[in-house]
Formats: C-alpha cells, sequence, structure tokens
C-alpha cells in the first residue's frame, strides 16, 4: 500500500451545500440519445413505455436522482425550431440533423415530450435555446409557452396541444458553444447578443425564478469568462458554462475499451485538469461578483473516445469502463470541492452518447460503471460541504504524475457524513489516513467500486460485470479514519 493523509474537518456550522444540480444529465438530439435511448413511441414497440418513454430508463435514472436534464443539444439546439415539435405528431415537419450524422428526423419528440418525461423522472428541465437559427422572438415564445399561466397567444396554442398547466421551466440556457457550433461568434460579439436574449426571456408568472446560463468558454478560453463576466450586467444572468471533455487529442481519440496505460493516463490527466480550469474560471468570476451571485455552470463533461466499431460516427456510441468510473469520482470530486461556485453540472451524455450512465440495445439496457459511480455520489446532494484535504502520493508514469487519490465529504439532512474517495492508480493500492476534527463517529460502512481489469466494461450478455459491492476497507480508530483502496477504484463511506 502507497501511504497518503488527510484531513476532514467537521466544523459546527457548515459554510454551504453542495447543490444537487452538480448531479445534472444532457440529453441531445444525438445518435441513439432520444430516439431508441430514452423515447421509443407509443406505436410499434413491444419495450414498455409510458407515453413512448422506456419505462426501464426512468426506473433507472430515478434511482439516480438526476436533478436536471439539459436538452435538446449540444450542437443540435442552435438548428432547433421548437414550434416544430408541438403539435400532432403526423403533421410536425422533419428536420435533418446536420451536426450528428446527417440523418432526418420527424420531430415526434418534442417540448411536450421532454417536459413530460422530466416530470416522469421526477427531474427539472434544463432547455436550451436556440439563438444562431432562430431570432429572439423565437425564443421569448417558448419560455411564454411552457411558463405563462395566464391567457396568451402562446399559452393558448399550448392548451390546443392539450396542457393547461405551465410546466414552470426555471433553466434556460441562451445558446450553445457559440464560439464554435453555436455560431462561430466572438467573445464580445456574443455577450452583446446575450444581453438582447436575455432581456425578452420573461418571467411570466413572476416568481423570480428564472435562471438564464449563458454559454461559456471551451475549456481554458478564459478571455471567454474574463468578457462575458465584464460586459454582461448581472441583472441579467445567473449562469455561465464550461464546457470541458477529457479526451486525449481530438484528432487521435483512441479507443474506448482497448486502451493502454499511456492512454488511460492522458485522459486522467485531461479528467483532473479540471481542477485547474475551474480556479482559474472562478478568480475571473471572482473579480466581478465577489460574492458568488452568478453560478458556474460546467454543462457539457466527461470523456470522448472514438465511436464502437461499426457504428456511426456522427452517433458518437462508446463503451463505458473503469477509466470512466475514475473520471466520473474525479470530476465529482473536484465539483464538490468547489460547489460554493460550480452549482450545476451537466455529465455528457446520459443514454447511448459519450460518457453516457446507460447503454441499450433495442429492448436491451444496461448500466455502466459511470452509472454507479453517480448513484454511488448521489447522497452528496443537498449535503452540507466538508472540506477534506488530501495529501496523496503519486500515480507516476514516465516522467510525469498526477496524484493517485482525490477525495470529497459532505453531512446530509440526517447528520450522515459520507467520504468519496478515488485511486486512479492502476496498479498501486493505496492506503488513506484521515484525522477527522470536529466530530465523533462510532462507524463506518461502504461500498466500492472496482473490477479486475482497468478495461473492463458491462456488456448487454454481462450486465453485472461491473458494480458496487460492500467495502470491507475502512476502518476507524478515534478520529482516524484508514481506508486501504484497491488500485482503480472509487469508495463511499458513510460515517455515523
Ligand atoms: O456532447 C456532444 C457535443 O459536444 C455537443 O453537442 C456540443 O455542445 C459539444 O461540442
Amino acid at each position: 500500500f502507497a501511504q497518503n493523509s488527510g484531513e476532514l474537518t467537521v466544523p459546527a456550522k457548515p459554510d454551504h451545500e453542495i447543490n444537487r444540480h452538480i448531479y445534472g444529465h444532457f440529453a441531445e438530439h444525438l445518435g441513439r440519445s432520444i430516439y431508441g435511448g430514452f423515447y421509443v413511441g407509443e406505436d410499434n414497440t413491444k419495450i414498455p413505455n409510458t407515453n413512448g418513454v422506456r419505462n426501464d430508463v426512468v426506473v433507472a435514472l430515478k434511482k439516480l436522482k438526476i436533478p436536471n436534464l439539459r436538452w435538446p443539444g449540444g450542437c443540435f439546439a442552435d438548428t432547433y425550431h421548437w414550434k416544430h415539435g408541438i403539435g400532432p405528431k403526423e403533421d410536425r415537419p422533419t428536420i435533418v440533423n446536420t451536426w450528428w450524422g446527417g440523418v432526418t428526423e420527424d420531430n415526434s419528440f418534442g417540448t411536450h415530450d421532454f417536459l413530460n418525461m422530466c416530470e416522469l423522472l421526477e427531474t427539472e428541465p434544463y432547455l436550451a435555446g436556440n439563438i444562431a437559427t432562430g431570432l429572439v422572438q423565437e425564443m421569448a415564445d417558448w419560455v411564454q409557452y411552457v411558463n405563462f399561466a395566464g391567457k396568451s397567444p402562446m399559452s393558448d396554442l399550448r392548451r390546443e396541444n392539450g396542457r393547461d398547466k405551465p410546466w414552470n421551466v426555471k433553466y434556460w440556457g441562451i445558446g450553445n458553444e457559440a464560439w464554435g457550433c453555436g455560431g462561430n461568434m466572438t467573445a464580445e460579439y456574443y455577450a452583446n447578443e446575450y444581453r438582447k436574449y436575455a432581456t425578452f426571456l420573461a418571467d411570466w408568472n413572476n416568481t423570480g425564478e428564472l435562471f438564464r446560463i449563458a454559454s461559456g468558454a471551451s475549456s481554458d478560453d478564459y478571455h471567454w469568462t474574463e468578457v462575458l463576466m465584464k460586459n454582461v450586467p448581472e441583472s441579467l444572468i445567473e449562469g455561465v458554462a464550461l464546457h470541458h471533455y477529457s479526451v486525449i487529442d481530438w484528432e487521435k481519440k483512441g479507443p474506448s475499451t482497448t486502451f493502454t496505460e499511456q492512454q488511460y493516463f492522458t485522459t486522467m490527466q485531461r479528467a483532473l485538469l479540471m481542477e485547474e480550469l475551474i480556479q482559474k474560471h472562478t478568480a475571473i468570476m471572482d473579480k466581478y461578483d465577489p460574492e458568488k451571485k452568478i453560478a458556474l455552470v460546467v454543462d457539457e463533461w466527461g470523456g470522448w473516445y472514438e465511436v464502437e466499431p461499426g457504428t456511426n460516427p456522427g452517433f458518437l456510441y462508446q463503451q463505458n469502463t473503469m477509466r470512466d468510473a475514475m473520471i466520473a469520482g474525479a470530476t465529482l470530486n473536484i465539483f464538490n470541492n468547489h460547489s460554493d461556485r460550480v452549482r450545476m453540472a451537466n455529465l455528457a451524455q446520459a443514454i447511448n452518447v459519450l460518457q453516457a450512465v446507460i447503454l441499450t440495445d433495442e429492448e436491451k439496457m444496461l448500466l455502466t460503471p459511470t452509472y454507479h459511480v453517480m448513484e454511488m455520489y448521489n447522497v452528496h446532494q443537498d449535503a452540507a460541504w466538508l472540506p477534506l484535504k488530501i495529501k496523496s502520493a503519486d500515480y507516476v508514469m514516465g516522467n510525469d504524475k498526477l496524484p493517485a487519490i482525490s477525495g470529497s465529504a459532505s453531512k446530509d439532512k440526517n447528520g450522515l457524513t459520507h467520504v468519496s474517495l478515488v485511486n486512479i492508480d492502476p496498479k498501486k493500492a493505496q492506503e488513506v489516513t484521515i484525522n477527522i476534527d470536529g466530530a465523533k463517529y462510532r462507524d463506518v460502512t461502504g461500498r466500492v467500486l472496482t473490477s479486475k481489469k482497468l478495461q473492463d466494461y458491462n456488456t448487454f450478455d454481462k450486465p453485472n460485470t461491473i458494480k458496487p459491492e460492500n467495502f470491507k476497507g475502512a476502518k476507524l480508530k478515534g478520529n482516524t479514519l484508514t481506508v486501504k483502496l484497491p488500485p482503480f477504484s472509487v469508495a463511499v463511506l458513510e460515517l455515523k
């Protein structure tokens, strides 16, 4: 065992809560995310469903307690015209998905379908508006259509389409990746566009609840954040986005399952870069918003590899191994530890796309290692954040090194403390000795996720190769918690 030490502080009055919205998901019209993933339609399918939404998916996602779901993109959002996805399905025009595979879709999954599905999932919708090929009027109408309780042209149209009560959608994205697929804009130009769109996103029922999210930087584009924070008045903005993918090289992403240790190391370098990105974007935001009123919203994150052999390159379908579990655990620790500023995030993406939590094949469905990490970590949702400092041993690769251990901790409403620890070293087991300050615990239990090989994954024939097991490697003696973590493992402990 390599040796590591830590310090867990349990203050009498914790500083803030870990916003549950950090555990959000993303569903784009991309490949088999919506069609075949979430939605199979009501007719011509043997797959059990509720209004066309797969029942197995609903059960699985409810177990994760997904707090929000972002839709309809991604790049797709800036090509999407919401009025084409309402009314009788047979009358809806088709749309060609120019970003993702060039496929023609029939718009059968539209606004009502998505928002009703969110009700089924007991999750909050996060709608991404079209500001590149759609005008201000179109987006303003969308808000009125889904949110206005009174009488108006849009709310009347909603009623005509069978929905009386508004859905009261709080989260609105104003464009997506405006620096790229969302219009190739400069930061300065986008900041002006943002101001215009945000002005007309009305809070129709005067709830004071509308949460407008600006399309944010790609990874280390600090200029983007600086320009937004400087040029957009605080009254017009509640969140600034950030997108960062753990990709080895955009030209040579490497396979999702048969990767080498060097490829694994590079993926983890990219994933752990999230710490620096958040620190630096936060420092810029702090300059303009020292009270941290505006949230940093990491609304796209995750691993991105080559697609599975034989699948459509535009569909971004990839398998999910223990490497993905490492990305998920380490990234969520980073988010938890910056939860004073990071108050929302969305893993890309929920089903059949990139670092998915669920994969489907016709009537079959499996839960990925990433699913299990999200499920184990959901104890942190809305729990009080506890500072956990780790002094980690190194995971060494040639001349490079990364901290092997990361961790985060919180105390939930029932008084239970949860500590999540990740050992990304694929060869070395680690012992972590944590000194606890400010609380006395009697008992520790836990669960762990690991496997025989780092490259292991769940298949439709063997869906339970990787699943959480009871963890016996944690011991409590007085104020000292000692944890023995196997190589490439994620553990979540409960202290009481
Ligand atoms: O998640 C896949 C794509 O990645 C999204 O559509 C886009 O926003 C990002 O580039």
